[in-house]
């Protein structure tokens, strides 16, 4: 087989992956946990062609060049490594959540790649082994790979640094309610923000406690304790912001309707919700509660001021060969 076709889910972290001890492989500094987000996806085709001078990306249509299509490349020739083959590709890729909106795109691309091209090139690659192989197109990719609610260990080397599921996307009944508080393209990207991390004296402090919350949050999961999953989730997301704010260059990530969104969060939970908030690098909020709740969240969420939109996500499954376009 020559062409194929996956689809992949992006994933949204509640123990944070910021920091590499290798940025080149992509070996994270501590080890995350996340769940796949249902119903938002990117499907990518690959085909090898022996006609073809040089790969070629296209993404919802447009075709992209410059470090967009050489980070493709760069998988594209592990992949061509790994199965013998020396033809160029060309990359489809459609994503169908709206570009803009914070949603890290890189974690479902780069596992669609994964699969997609692996498969295409002829090699049957087990899960662990697309974890690899996502990651070093993005970290968070490798999470994107297993479904449900996963752990990416950190490991030391190439060989021991994947993700693998630790429940099932029925395990837990979890909702994701992203609200989009802004649509502007960030200024800077997450690859630069791990190169930078160590700058900040708080970064040393974040990974000595990571095993802690790594255990905590991977309990919570597991024993469906949504109190002290809020505890551990909103206590990472911040640690990883202060993190942010306080290396050279500063990231700040925050914006006034984050915080409005965060407020928000701890009202409602004193009135009795079971809701908590997590950022990404970007100033929109995951907000994450019960799908019993999860209507009135979103409802409330579309109320605040600052709320341009609320994308509601539940538990995804794993990366898929899919059908051809
Ligand atoms: C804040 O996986 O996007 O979303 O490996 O450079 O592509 P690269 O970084 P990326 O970093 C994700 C950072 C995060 C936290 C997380 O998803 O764990």
């Amino acid at each position: 087989m020559t062409t194929a076709t996956a689809q992949a889910h992006p994933n949204i972290a509640f123990i944070k992956y910021w920091g590499n001890r290798d940025d080149t492989l992509r070996i994270p500094s501590n080890g995350s946990i996340s769940m796949n987000l249902e119903g938002l996806s990117t499907r990518t085709t690959v085909s090898f062609q022996p006609s073809l001078p040089f790969d070629e990306l296209i993404i919802n249509g447009h075709e992209v060049g410059g470090a967009g299509r050489d980070r493709i490349s760069y998988i594209l020739d592990i992949i061509r490594g790994m199965a013998n083959i020396h033809e160029r590709a060309e990359v489809i890729s459609e994503n169908n959540f709206p570009s803009g909106t914070g949603i890290a795109s890189s974690a479902s691309a780069f596992a669609a790649l994964a699969l997609a091209g692996s498969k295409a090139a002829g090699l049957s690659l087990s899960e662990r082994e697309l974890s690899r192989l996502a990651r070093r197109g993005s970290g968070s990719a490798s999470r994107s790979i297993p479904g449900g609610f996963v752990e990416w260990q950190a490991g030391a080397s190439d060989e021991d640094s994947f993700a693998f599921s630790i429940a099932e996307p029925g395990h837990w009944d979890l909702v994701d309610c992203v609200a989009i508080v802004s649509t502007i393209h960030k200024k800077t990207g997450s690859t630069e923000g791990h190169a930078i991390t160590e700058t900040s004296p708080l970064q040393a402090a974040r990974l000595a406690d990571a095993p802690r919350r790594l255990e905590i949050c991977r309990r919570a999961i597991l024993e469906r304790d949504f109190n002290i999953f809020t505890s551990i989730v909103e206590l990472d997301s911040d640690m990883m912001h202060a993190a942010m704010m306080t290396s050279t260059p500063a990231l700040h990530y925050w914006k006034p309707a984050s915080l409005e969104v965060m407020n928000s969060v701890r009202q409602w939970r004193s009135e009795g919700s079971q809701v908590c908030y997590t950022m990404d690098a970007g100033p929109n909020m995951h907000v994450i509660c019960h799908e019993m709740e999860a209507q009135l969240i979103e409802q409330r969420l579309r109320a605040l001021r600052g709320v341009q939109d609320v994308l509601v996500a539940r538990p995804g499954g794993p990366a898929k060969i899919v059908n051809g376009k």
